[in-house]
């Protein structure tokens, strides 16, 4: 009996699902909505992780501008680099919306952290701050000595596992360390691991709740797509968001007690957390320790993972090209020299090792797809008619990897980055998004990641652990990992020892 009431229900909306579409012929021309969507799920059936690698297939076969459906959400996948200049020039203000997500309701993101803020006045407040006391090239500029003492630290470490000889060492947890303890240095003056670690217990603490927010804060989700899940029961995802929350806030919320102890008055050496306490003194209303907490909260996770993994995609890179390796240590050498360690500024005068960088940003950008902006208004993209409040992903992943816009483009070949040219490159290389959502984080970004490899590679001669090529598999995850973790050979340079043993 109960079987035949689901059969009618099922004839009964398909029925309806047929009809509706001839009753109500699209008045609009909208985009093309590429393989079947099925009634509910829409094309949820397709997906498989990652997502950036499904929707590049499907978008080879219907094409750059696709209108599909995601569940409950209207989503417009674009992967032409024309596509994409439309929606972050003229429509730029109109896709400057973020889409909400259960996460960003539990942690606070919609309204707290700017990374996914709505488009207003409150966002371009939080991101005006953050810009002036972290982004700006004046406090990139002071914070330049914390970078160097970062990555000295990482010298060091090499140098005491390493020993005299060539160790096997993984630099995943090396990478991920450095990006950290640098994002910690400038927002609240303290370092997290290494050397001079204050609280060892807290130190792994807070590594736990780092790993934990990667792997569900910043994340959308079945959930988000499916809301009637909830309904029969099914809110893991919710239960997981909430126990994530009085963690995390716990955790912000001791930093920030002890922090408002000890505050800094000397102007260089302001950390963000001094700056963000100052602002709450005096407006005690709109600077609330939620608003603290969400800013901090999107710096962690925007900053450091991504930049970590860009580090370790690119020496992945170099140890399967060694021709690539040697061309670039031998820049180095040339330009820096034998007879001092590399510096921040020794950077801009070594095109090759910027080319060797933008190439692995190519070949591995740490945001596949952006993160999802949403549309505050109708508008047009190629020709088409995009409603109100659908959901932009643009596929960067695809549109770098694009037959018809690279030459050979699954090959790691540094010198096409010799000719790049104009604004990201007519929309064709563009790692850090483009328009007034792209990524603050940029400079910061390519000054950590220049410093740290020319510095790895000025010192150490590095090698694969055997014959076998590095496995360079995608994993799955918010952003980019790789599936297997780098393991590597290195060994200081002679010439380098007597530097490296001073640090
Ligand atoms: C290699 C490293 C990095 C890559 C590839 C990267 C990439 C991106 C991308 C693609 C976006 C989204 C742009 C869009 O929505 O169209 C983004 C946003 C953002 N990134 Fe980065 N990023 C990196 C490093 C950083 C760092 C070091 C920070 C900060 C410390 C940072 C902070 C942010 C923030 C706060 C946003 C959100 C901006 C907003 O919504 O207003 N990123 N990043
Ligand atoms: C490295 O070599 C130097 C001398 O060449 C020696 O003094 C030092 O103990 C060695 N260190 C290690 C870790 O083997
Ligand atoms: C880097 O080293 C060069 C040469 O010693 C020096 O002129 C320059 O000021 C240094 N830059 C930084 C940021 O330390
Ligand atoms: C790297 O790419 C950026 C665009 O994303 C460009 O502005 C820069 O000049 C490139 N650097 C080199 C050395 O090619």
């Amino acid at each position: 009996m109960e079987m035949l009431a689901f059969y009618y229900f099922l004839a009964f909306f398909l029925a309806f699902f047929l009809l509706s579409k001839q009753l109500f012929p699209m008045r609009k021309n909208l985009p093309p909505s590429g393989p079947l969507s099925l009634p509910i799920i829409g094309h949820l059936y397709l997906f498989k992780k990652p997502l950036h690698h499904t929707l590049a297939r499907i978008s080879a076969q219907h094409g750059p501008i696709l209108l599909l459906k995601f569940g409950s959400r209207r989503v417009l996948h674009v992967s032409s680099p024309s596509a994409a200049e439309e929606c972050f020039t003229t429509n730029d203000i109109v896709f400057a919306n973020r889409p909400h997500f259960l996460a960003g309701k539990y942690l606070g993101f919609d309204y707290t952290a700017f990374g996914f803020a709505s488009y207003g006045q409150h966002w371009r407040n939080l991101r005006r701050i953050t810009t002036l006391e972290i982004f700006s090239s004046t406090r990139l500029q002071i914070f330049s000595k914390i970078r160097t003492n970062e990555v000295h630290s990482l010298l060091r470490r090499l140098l005491v596992v390493a020993g005299n000889s060539s160790k096997s060492i993984e630099m995943k947890f090396m990478f991920f360390e450095l990006t950290l303890n640098n994002m910690m240095m400038m927002i609240a003056g303290k370092r997290y691991y290494g050397d001079n670690v204050e609280d060892l217990n807290k130190a792994r603490q807070f590594q736990e709740l780092v790993e934990e927010i990667f792997g569900a804060g910043g994340a959308s989700n079945i959930e988000d797509f499916l809301p009637f899940l909830k309904w029969v029961g099914f809110n893991g995802l919710e239960k997981k968001l909430v126990r994530l929350q009085i963690k995390r806030d716990q955790f912000m919320k001791e930093l920030i007690e002890e922090h408002r102890m000890a505050r800094t008055q000397s102007k260089d050496e302001k950390s963000l957390l001094d700056v963000l306490l100052s602002l709450q003194e005096d407006d005690p209303n709109y600077y609330t320790d939620e608003i603290i907490t969400g800013i901090i909260h999107v710096l962690l996770t925007a900053g450091t993972d991504t930049t970590a993994e860009t580090m370790e995609w690119a020496m992945s890179l170099l140890l399967n090209h060694p021709e690539v390796l040697k061309k670039a240590q031998a820049e180095i050498d040339t330009i820096v020299g034998q007879d001092r360690l590399l510096n921040e500024s020794d950077v801009a005068h070594l095109p090759y090792l910027r080319c060797v960088i933008n190439e692995t940003l190519r070949l591995y950008p740490a945001g596949p797809l952006l993160v999802p902006h949403e549309s505050s208004e109708e508008c047009i993209v190629g020709g088409y008619t995009i409603p109100r409040g659908t959901i932009l992903l643009v596929n960067q992943w695809a549109i770098q990897k694009d037959p018809k816009l690279w030459e050979e483009p699954t090959k790691f070949i540094p010198e096409r980055m010799e000719s790049i040219g104009g604004v990201r490159d007519g929309y064709k290389l563009m790692p850090f998004g483009s328009g007034r959502r792209s990524c603050p984080g940029e400079g910061l970004a390519l000054r950590v990641v220049g410093l740290a490899l020319g510095s790895l590679i000025q010192c150490f001669e590095w090698e694969r652990v055997d014959e076998e090529l590095i496995d360079m598999t995608e994993g799955t995850g918010v952003t980019l990992p790789k599936a297997k973790p780098l393991v590597a050979n290195c060994k200081p340079r002679p010439t380098m020892l007597s530097f490296l043993s001073q640090l």
